[in-house]
């Protein structure tokens, strides 16, 4: 079975169109020879009620790496085995699109860096992915501490008056308005205000959430779409959204033709590192709906992400006081009251396990949407094109067969002297950033943010569950988010320590003091 699909894929490597290649392979592919796909049956009604990923977790223990899920006329393709999850993701990519994720996104992404396929994809990966340098990401860890300090001065009132605080919704607000500045050099300022925009851009957010996990596009229904409330809100919400970003872009475009900076590989303005300036000063063109598309699609994909994470990091660590107190340790030690700079970001070591730990846990997106475009095998299982497949990153993450005490919070799972992990030195048992050509562009950015955010926070602030907060329960739009918000009591840290950051012979401290006030990374 293995040498008719290698012959397959060799010949659509050479650009062989799926029609032919079906057409010749069909005798092959006769189902006969072949295992079929266990099928999970009756196990529907078990989909409707809570966050999807969950009954899933149960159907995959009982069918195992890969299974199918019939709705009426549909039907997906659940995997759960890395191996499969690999051939898909990475192997054998080529032979995948986005599927119903690029169908269900288009209104608010277009043909952006996440739905798109094909030839547009492979163009708009080579212009973005440079605009996330190095020097880029390094520039960032400055904002990065600027906005969590925004963030302290609120749970620092919000300590003085005893007042709790609903963590989440403020974890969205701070990752806004570090992606807005961060990509278009915007500062929504979420942190302190509300404004129109920002409500239009939750509105857009809410209804791509809404809409993946809606059972009937409502929105194609021709007069429903033009009378709907909702969609008139939203598509009022979009036009504002677009219009602010037409300004961004205009502004942008006047920096970049009155700058006398030669465009390079690490190129950056000072003044302004925003993704928006490098795509510019690059030749991109301004007027291009592609720019727009691909803006919103990085604000989006940074925005929810991140917060999500923090979210459930900060749940989590609730959880384990054990975790909490070597967490406050490693950033006393390290840190201090310092804002934090690129060298630290390798020394908070044990400040990253815990978000990968985290990210193991409660993978965002927790599903990833891929369908087939030609003929394929998972494992030993033929599939046609056009199968629909969800691969549940969340049980790879949560599988007993991969991990030790799977559902335990225990970040000592990687020693803190081995490789940060990855999908491919944990050969995609954990993929909290995806894997293979489509992995997330944005990685290194999102997990010094959160590691900035997270060791600030905690060297500041003690983080309880707040008395009589809801308990936290999990529902699913793009993101795991929570059912009623993560209510917590912040306390201010009593007298913390104030720890030197080296120690070392007088002279050199003084030049370490003065190369961290430098802007030289
Ligand atoms: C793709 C996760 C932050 C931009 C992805 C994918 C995952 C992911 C799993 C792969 C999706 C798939 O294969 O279907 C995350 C997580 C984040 C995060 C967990 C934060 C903790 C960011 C940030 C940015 C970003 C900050 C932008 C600066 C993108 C883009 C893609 C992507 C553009 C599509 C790449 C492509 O298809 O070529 N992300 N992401 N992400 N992410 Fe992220």
């Amino acid at each position: 079975s293995g040498f008719p699909s290698q012959v397959r894929n060799g010949l659509s490597k050479v650009g062989v169109p799926p029609e032919v290649l079906d057409f010749f392979f069909q005798w092959f592919d006769s189902s006969k020879d072949h295992p079929k796909i266990p099928e999970a049956k009756g196990a529907i009604k078990a989909i409707q009620n809570e966050a999807f990923f969950i009954p899933l977790y149960e159907l995959y223990l009982t069918y195992g790496g890969i299974f199918r899920l019939t709705f009426g006329p549909k039907s997906f393709l659940i995997v759960s085995d890395p191996s499969i999850a690999k051939h898909i993701l990475k192997d054998n990519s080529k032979a995948y699109s986005k599927g119903i994720l690029a169908e269900i996104l288009e209104f608010v992404m277009g043909k952006g860096l996440i739905p798109a396929d094909g030839e547009v994809w492979r163009v708009r990966r080579r212009t973005i992915v440079p605009a996330l340098h190095q020097k880029y990401v390094a520039a960032m860890i400055n904002l990065f501490g600027q906005t969590t300090q925004r963030l302290c001065d609120k749970l620092d009132i919000a300590a003085s008056e005893r007042e709790d605080v609903e963590m989440e919704s403020l974890f969205s607000r701070l990752t806004l308005d570090v992606i807005g500045k961060a990509v278009f050099n915007y500062d929504f300022d979420s942190l302190t205000n509300d404004t129109g925009i920002i409500e239009a851009v939750y509105t857009v957010l809410r209804e791509a959430e809404d809409r993946s996990v809606s059972p009937i596009p409502f929105w194609e229904i021709p007069i429903w779409k033009d009378i709907s409330p909702k969609q008139k809100k939203v598509n009022e919400a979009l036009k504002l959204v677009n219009d602010a970003l037409n300004d961004l872009i205009a502004i942008c475009k006047r920096m970049v033709d009155e700058e006398d900076l030669q465009f390079h590989e690490e190129y950056m303005n000072e003044e302004d590192p925003s993704i928006l300036h490098f795509l510019l000063a690059s030749g991109d063109d301004v007027s291009s709906k592609q720019l727009r598309d691909d803006l919103m699609t990085m604000l989006i994909a940074g925005h929810e992400t991140s917060a999500a994470v923090l979210t459930w990091t900060f749940y989590l660590l609730s959880k384990e006081p054990t975790v909490m107190s070597k967490l406050q340790n490693e950033v006393d030690s390290v840190l201090g009251d310092r804002i934090p700079t690129i060298e630290d970001m390798k020394k908070l070591k044990y400040t990253t396990r815990v978000i990968n730990e985290s990210m193991r846990l409660y993978p965002q997106p927790p599903v990833l949407i891929r369908r087939s475009l030609e003929n394929d095998f998972l494992g030993k299982y033929p599939i046609k094109r056009g199968e629909d497949i969800f691969i549940s990153v969340w049980n790879l993450h949560r599988s007993p067969h991969h991990w030790i005490d799977a559902d335990k919070f225990n970040p000592e799972r990687w020693p803190l002297d081995g490789p940060n992990p990855n999908e491919t030195n944990q050969n995609f048992s954990y993929l909290p950033f995806g894997g293979g050509p489509r992995k997330c562009v944005g990685d290194m950015f999102a997990s010094f943010e959160m590691v900035v955010a997270v060791a600030m926070l905690v060297r500041r602030f003690n983080f309880q569950m707040a008395l009589g907060a809801p308990a936290v329960k999990m529902t699913t739009g793009a993101t795991i988010h929570t059912t009623e918000g993560l209510k917590m009591t912040v306390t201010r840290r009593l007298q913390p320590p104030i720890v030197p950051t080296l120690e070392m012979p007088l002279l050199q401290v003084e030049n370490s003091a003065s190369s961290s006030q430098g802007d030289s990374v």
